[in-house]
């Protein structure tokens, strides 16, 4: 029975589970985290996460790109700007999450920057060009010290196991399960039900969610959410599932209420996250 044992997550997870804003709290108390990607070609996605971040109750959430892709940045007031070159493992130690790869380019200079970021202790979140960088060599993830969460999608999952996307949709939950006990990290495999398992075996499936989110921009978003959540949330696990819930219910109330799956935008369903949160104050 444990083989077969999942959990679908529902609104009475989200709420035992979701950290609560306090009387008394300070920005502290939220904690901060820091974005790494972006980059000129590609300098969008890290905005969005950065917006996914901020409407998600970060404390303070810093961006990190290229020198060179600062110009085409147009980052909310409240975020802060670091640049790769001021990237030590003292400077990262400050954050209490991390996540890499959105927009972060693919160039052997990131690489090298991609196996210094693997070295930190604080949890963190590779997506998108991370999770291609680290397809070339997956034995890296054996030198993570602290919690590692990867979030694919099927193709970026097809590269990290040599399986095909056929194979990968055929038996998505044993594949999954799999890969996160062998190496040791929470997998979000996104889909239409985004299945999220953890290094110990337990597996959540979602069903929040629409086609509004099937746009490039969407899964820059959850990045974002997904790093607060983590932070503060009962667990990484749980955090991560609130994250995916969120974001997909944001998109329902988003096309329920204001939009249609045809015109509504990433950056619509960050600011359908205020409807998504109030359900759970
Ligand atoms: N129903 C529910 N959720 C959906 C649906 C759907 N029909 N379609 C997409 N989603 C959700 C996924 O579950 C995931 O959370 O939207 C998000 C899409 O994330 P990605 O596939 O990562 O897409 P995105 O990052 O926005 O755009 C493509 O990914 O492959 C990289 O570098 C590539 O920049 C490109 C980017
Ligand atoms: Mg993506």
């Amino acid at each position: 029975l444990d083989k077969i044992s999942r959990t679908i997550w529902q609104v009475c997870h989200v709420k035992q589970t979701l950290k609560k804003r306090e009387r008394f709290g300070h920005k502290g108390t939220y904690g901060h985290v820091l974005l790494i990607g972006g980059s000129v070609d590609m300098p969008g996605a890290i905005q969005l996460s950065a917006r996914g971040a901020l409407k998600s109750g970060a404390g303070l959430v810093s961006v990190m790109t290229e020198q060179a892709a600062r110009p085409f940045l147009q980052l909310p007031h409240e975020v802060m700007y670091r640049s790769h070159d001021e990237l030590t493992p003292q400077l990262l130690s400050n954050y209490q999450a991390i996540a890499v790869g959105m927009g972060f380019g693919l160039t052997d200079e990131k690489l090298a920057l991609f196996y210094q970021i693997l070295k930190t202790e604080v949890p963190l979140l590779i997506d998108a060009d991370g999770l291609t960088l680290l397809a070339r060599d997956i034995s890296r993830l054996k030198e993570r010290q602290g919690p590692t969460i990867l979030t694919p999608h099927p193709k970026e999952f097809a590269r990290l196991t040599g399986f095909s996307v056929d194979v990968i949709k055929n038996d998505p939950f044993t594949l999954t399960k799999a890969f996160a006990q062998e190496h040791g990290v929470y997998l979000v495999l996104k889909g239409t039900h985004t299945i999220i398992s953890s290094p110990r075996g337990e597996q959540v499936i979602n069903t929040t969610g629409n086609s509004a989110l099937s746009k490039g921009g969407s899964g820059d978003i959850l990045s974002g959410i997904a790093c607060v959540r983590i932070m503060q949330d009962e667990t990484v696990l749980a955090g991560l599932c609130n994250a995916v819930y969120l974001h997909g219910y944001a998109s329902d109330i988003a096309v329920r209420e204001d939009f249609t799956a045809f015109d509504i935008t990433p950056t619509d369903v960050v600011d359908s996250l205020s409807k998504a949160y109030r359900t759970f104050i």
